[in-house]
């Protein structure tokens, strides 16, 4: 989780199989998963047991793995590679793991790609935790210049989604630099988005940060203006799912509102993210492919009850039509900067820090 190594959201189980912490029980309960079958990793991905852009790809490098010990034909693992691909659309870290394991077992002997494809995902896994690691020391020099700014009160963060370490193999990529200034003893609160329809925030990032003793107060999506407004937001951060060449940010829906507001009311607002979520082939956010997932996760909401069951109940007429987005898409102009591994990049400079990683692609 925070230092790296303590917890991971995905891991080896041994006997060509991974564990993961199954985030479709979470905040009542921290189940494990097991999964051994590129089915069932398809499955996790569909449907978001494991989610958030980085871990969307450590997965699939991990069901490449699995798939080549079942199969190490380029038949079969092209198979796996693009039943694994169709599972979500939007976050580019899918694309960018299968396309990374298939290129490296393709060349070898069959004999050879089972061993290569678990060291390769392993390698994925833990760049994973070292860039966020990386982001997350970046990321804690704007907050301690926010605090040397207000050095009365805590530094109000105020984040949208899950972007933390249940988001990636581990550290997170928003969360990073708040776990980073929590443990260097900087008074940091986080205002939490509830992050409608799946409610990422309030059941995830709310979680991950009370495990943490982070403070920080759940609010409703439609408060952060308001909050704004009063002075009560010192910076915004948030993950994403894709950014583009010109600095555009797709992430979850919701996001765009918050960088407007944060805009009108001269709030930064930033974007972190490892290079893995770059598409530099994108010239602009426009063409990034939106998921649109289920109405059912608007009309209907799981909670638990006061007997402590955990229940899915309607919250609107039988018959309404619904709509759900998952994903939109923030201007670069409403980017304060990116928060990279390679450091904060406005997001003009995108190009020029990181345009060799297009060149050797
Ligand atoms: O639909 P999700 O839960 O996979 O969406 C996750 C997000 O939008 C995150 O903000 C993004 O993946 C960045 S995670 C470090």
């Amino acid at each position: 989780m925070t230092d790296g190594n303590a917890r991971r959201t995905i891991w080896p189980a041994g006997n060509g199989a991974v564990d993961i912490i199954d985030q479709t029980t979470l905040p009542h309960a921290c189940a494990t998963r097991r999964l051994a079958t590129v089915a069932d990793v398809a499955e996790a991905i569909a449907v978001m047991r494991v989610r958030g852009a980085p871990l969307i790809g450590a997965t699939a490098a991990y069901g490449m793995a699995i798939a080549a010990d079942a199969d190490p034909s380029e038949a079969a693992l092209k198979a796996a590679h693009d039943r694994l691909l169709a599972t979500r659309p939007t976050a580019v870290n899918l694309a960018w793991a299968l396309t990374r394991v298939l290129e490296r077992l393709t060349p070898l002997p069959a004999a050879e790609r089972a061993g290569a494809a678990w060291a390769e995902a392993d390698a994925v896994a833990d760049e994973d935790v070292a860039l966020n690691a990386a982001i997350g020391d970046h990321g804690l020099t704007l907050i301690e210049a926010a605090h040397a700014r207000n050095p009365d009160r805590p530094v109000n963060v105020l984040t949208h989604c899950n972007a933390g370490w249940l988001a990636t193999v581990g550290w997170g990529t928003a969360t990073a630099p708040v776990y980073k200034a929590h443990a260097a003893g900087i008074p940091v609160h986080v205002w939490v988005d509830e992050t409608r329809p799946r409610n990422q925030g309030a059941s995830l990032t709310a979680w991950e940060l009370a495990e943490a003793g982070v403070p920080h107060t759940l609010i409703a999506d439609n408060a952060g203006g308001h909050l704004m407004r009063r002075g009560q937001v010192d910076l915004c951060i948030t993950g994403t799912d894709r950014t583009a060449a010109n600095g555009d940010v797709c992430n979850k829906i919701g996001t765009y509102l918050k960088a407007l507001a944060a805009h009108d009311n001269g709030v930064p607002f930033y974007v972190a993210l490892p290079s893995p979520t770059l598409d530099l082939a994108l010239p602009s956010g426009d063409a990034v492919p939106i998921e649109e997932r289920a109405a059912e996760e608007v009309t209907w909401i799981p909670g638990r009850t006061a007997d402590g069951r955990v229940e899915t109940v309607r919250i609107t007429g039988a018959g309404t039509p619904a709509a759900n987005p998952a994903f939109d898409v923030t201007p670069a102009r409403l980017v304060t900067a990116l928060v990279t591994e390679r450091g904060i990049v406005e997001p003009h400079r995108l190009r020029e820090v990181f345009g060799a990683l297009e060149a050797a692609s």
